[in-house]
């Protein structure tokens, strides 16, 4: 009976703190609230120290740590929230520690998929971000079985960086946007790619599939006099008709005066970021990393350029509400200047 009365009581006042935690989330709600925060975990070992047991018992606290905060996130309004649960390097710890990390990320991501949780509570998508590959097979599953029943989930997202570096990201990111210039290169009906006027026509590698050879004999047969001996020399600079049309099973269809049209596949900057992991979310407006350490150990890299770094003396799982306020309230103190640089940024 006692027992039931002490129950209502600590329901009753966890319903209090609540109340009370809203309330606070209003007022500061008055402000800009940030769109996007980025955690960085740090220090679940040094707390298990310091509380004299073992190492997991500091993940598993980590991991309530990041449930309270993912809460406070999603009331206070912030839409995106990131977490650096693993990173490529982590796969260097001892084998114990990989695999205890390993089955309590399982464990999680199997409990996030069941009802009344978070998730559910505040309509969160999940995607998990990192080179999912170099991940055990059940892992790997359940995290794409997350990310598929989360898909349509409206509200909020809550982004896993696991097996994910930003080199990995921005090689990864690279290579990606080679194969889709390429695709998009062999796409084009009748276009023709070289390399760079220097390099000479002759020289130039195969591209599109289709060996440039082929179609300087192509040509051959329809040009005559200085206008093949241009084309061969590679001294078409700027003409601009269709030279060939390489059909499905590679052959050239068609070549009308065999003029060339030039076109130099080149990588841009919004290729790179349209094949980053990281491109189903804006920027980071607050990265916070516990444990008062301010490196970034390979974390959004390429995304925190204008992104302020927040780095509290507490653990991970010390983290609490205060903490989080006080990032919000030094973005919002900073807002206007960060706002100037990014769109400084932007236009440049
Ligand atoms: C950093 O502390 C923490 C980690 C490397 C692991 C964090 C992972 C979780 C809490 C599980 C998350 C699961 C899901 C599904 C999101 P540390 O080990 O570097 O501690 P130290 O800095 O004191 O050595
Ligand atoms: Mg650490």
């Amino acid at each position: 009976m006692e027992k039931i009365g002490g129950g209502r009581t600590s329901e009753l006042f966890g319903g209090f703190v609540t109340f009370l935690r809203k309330c606070l989330f209003k007022v500061i709600s008055v402000g800009p609230i940030p769109n996007h925060i980025a955690f960085i975990m740090d220090g679940n070992r040094r707390y298990a120290k310091k509380k004299n047991s073992a190492t997991v018992t500091g993940h598993r606290a980590g991991y309530s740590s990041l449930m309270s905060l993912l809460t406070y996130c999603y009331e206070l309004g912030v839409t995106y929230v990131t977490v650096y649960a693993f990173s490529i390097d982590n796969f260097r710890r001892s084998p114990d520690e990989v695999k205890y990390l390993m089955d309590l990320m399982l464990e999680k991501i199997e409990g996030l998929l069941k009802q009344g949780n978070i998730i559910n509570q505040y309509g969160i998508k999940v995607h998990f971000i990192g080179n999912l590959k170099l991940l055990s097979e059940p892992v790997r599953l359940a995290a794409e079985k997350a990310m598929k029943a989360t898909a349509n989930n409206k509200k909020a997202v809550l982004l896993v960086c696991v097996a994910y570096t930003s080199y990995d990201e921005i090689v990864h990111a690279v290579q990606d946007s080679c194969k889709s210039k390429r695709k998009e290169i062999q796409m084009l009906p009748g276009s023709l790619v070289r390399r760079g006027a220097s390099e000479g026509f002759r020289e130039h590698e195969k591209i599109n599939d289709l060996a440039i050879h082929d179609i300087q004999e192509s040509c051959k047969d329809r040009l005559h006099g200085s206008e093949a001996r241009h084309l061969l020399e590679g001294s078409f600079e700027n003409s601009s008709a269709d030279v060939a049309t390489k059909t499905p099973n590679g052959l050239i269809e068609e070549v009308e005066g065999c003029e060339m049209q030039r076109k130099v596949p080149s990588i841009e900057l919004a290729d790179v970021e349209e094949h980053m992991y990281m491109a189903v979310a804006p920027d980071p407006d607050i990265l916070i990393r516990s444990s008062g350490e301010t490196r970034l150990s390979n974390f959004l890299l390429w995304q925190t350029t204008t992104c302020p770094l927040y780095s509290p003396a507490a653990l991970w799982p010390e983290l609490g509400l205060w903490h989080l306020v006080w990032a919000v309230l030094n973005f919002q103190r900073s807002y206007r200047y960060l706002e100037t640089k990014r769109k400084k940024m932007r236009e440049d």
